[in-house]
């Protein structure tokens, strides 16, 4: 029941108490409110305010009969009112809390009122998840995402890294929050686990960015089976889970909501259109990637799922190039990979030169082209090449 009330309920009262605007919803379960016996004591909780709007959904047992009895009520109640209701009272579930942003949220949830940034950006409260988003090219695109809006949970396997860039986003004080989840996007538990995470916290999920990857490069004389495994594992099956179980929260809401397009975003890499010299666990895996969004597409579309993987050339600034000690130009420095290149400043100007643009792909332009793939509402299944001109599709 728990399961169910987390992927169905959950997720369909965020659109159902929607109107224009897409609310935001989180479910309280504390040991207070489940003790809780009728409307009346709910009322006599110390954070609800006298005149906050309650409605009671008497079933509370079936999934499904919690829906019809909570659409009826709700035709009803905004028969006769223009606002939401602030709280959905669930017997022995807990209490639902609907409001147009994560601050109004937390703040009807018991959280005082500070003095907030109100912002009107892209992905206005949209919720979207970067999994690898602790650092490199995936922390870039939940700070940008946040910037415009976003409700953004950050999932990576580097606990510090990711609290760091959450605690450093809601330094902010938007109206939009993020929220870290240590997460292993190689592990079903862990990624059903985050997806659950997220729909308590914002109340559904727009955007899935499955950006986690990792990079072992070698030539079949050096691969060694056990690494083959842990790069397929992280980059071809980890996408796999994470569409997997993103997909069943989004379908729910394409239930409930005429007209709701989400999208399932995968980091792949110019590696996923060309293959790569003594590289090939990962330039397979990406590539593995494309057939999955392909098919995804083809699955997902008529639920208005949108699934596309963007395909960045080389991050020269971000960690896996630019790391003083592990980076790659330091490894191709040592290992004589360029011939005549005395310094790092010479294998980088080598990388370069192949980039008709001159340079190295930036988190902006990855994010720019998440902003066309989100707003464009006729376009799904496809591999979007953001190399600087490095690879031009055929
Ligand atoms: N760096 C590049 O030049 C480049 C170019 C094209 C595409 N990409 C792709 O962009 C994505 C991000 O790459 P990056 O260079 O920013 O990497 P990065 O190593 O800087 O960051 C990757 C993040 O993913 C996390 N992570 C690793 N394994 C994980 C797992 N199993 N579960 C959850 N989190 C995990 C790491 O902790 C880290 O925070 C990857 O998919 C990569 O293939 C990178």
């Amino acid at each position: 029941m728990s399961n169910l009330i987390t992927s169905l309920v959950i997720p369909a009262i965020r659109m159902l108490t929607s109107r224009e605007k897409i609310m935001t919803v989180r479910l309280d379960n504390r040991e207070e409110i489940l003790s809780v016996e009728n409307e009346e004591d709910l009322r006599k909780l110390n954070f609800i305010k006298k005149s906050a709007g309650i409605l009671v959904v008497d079933e509370t047992t079936d999934p499904e009969e919690i829906l019809e009895d909570l659409e009826v009520k709700l035709c009803a109640w905004f028969d006769s009112r223009i606002v939401h209701p602030d709280y959905l009272f669930l017997k022995g579930v807990g209490v639902v809390a609907i409001a147009e942003n994560a601050y109004l949220l937390d703040v009807l949830l018991g959280a005082p009122l500070v003095e907030v940034k109100e912002i009107s950006g892209r992905v206005q409260d949209k919720i979207v998840i970067v999994t690898g988003g602790a650092q490199g090219f995936g922390g870039g695109i939940a700070e940008l995402l946040y910037a415009q809006g976003a409700n953004v949970v950050i999932a990576d396997l580097n606990e510090e890294a990711g609290v760091k860039i959450t605690t450093a986003l809601n330094a902010t004080m938007q109206t939009n929050k993020a929220f870290f989840v240590k997460a292993n996007v190689s592990d079903p538990e862990s990624v059903e686990a985050m997806i659950a995470a997220t729909v308590n916290y914002f109340g559904g999920l727009d955007v899935i960015i499955s950006n986690a990857g990792i990079l072992r490069a070698g030539g079949l004389d050096e691969m060694s089976p056990e690494v083959f495994s842990l790069m397929t594992d992280v980059n071809y099956k980890g996408y796999f889970l994470c569409a997997k179980y993103a997909a069943a929260i989004m379908k729910v809401q394409a239930r409930f909501r005429e007209n709701y397009y989400t999208d399932i975003i995968q980091i792949n890499s110019k590696s996923g259109l060309k293959g790569s010299n003594r590289n090939f666990a990962y330039a397979g895996g990406k590539f593995g990637g494309i057939g999955l969004t392909q098919s995804f597409a083809m699955e997902l579309m008529p639920h208005r799922i949108k699934v596309n993987s963007v395909c960045p050339g080389n991050f020269f600034e971000g960690p896996l190039w630019s790391d003083p000690e592990k980076g790659l130009f330091v490894q191709y420095l040592k290992a004589g990979k360029v011939p005549g290149a005395k310094t790092i400043e010479d294998v980088k100007a080598f990388y370069e030169a192949q980039v008709p643009a001159g340079r190295g792909c930036r988190v902006i332009d990855v994010v720019r082209a998440i902003f066309y793939i989100i707003e464009q509402e006729y376009e799904t299944g496809q591999a979007v090449p953001v190399t600087g001109g490095q690879n031009m599709l055929n």
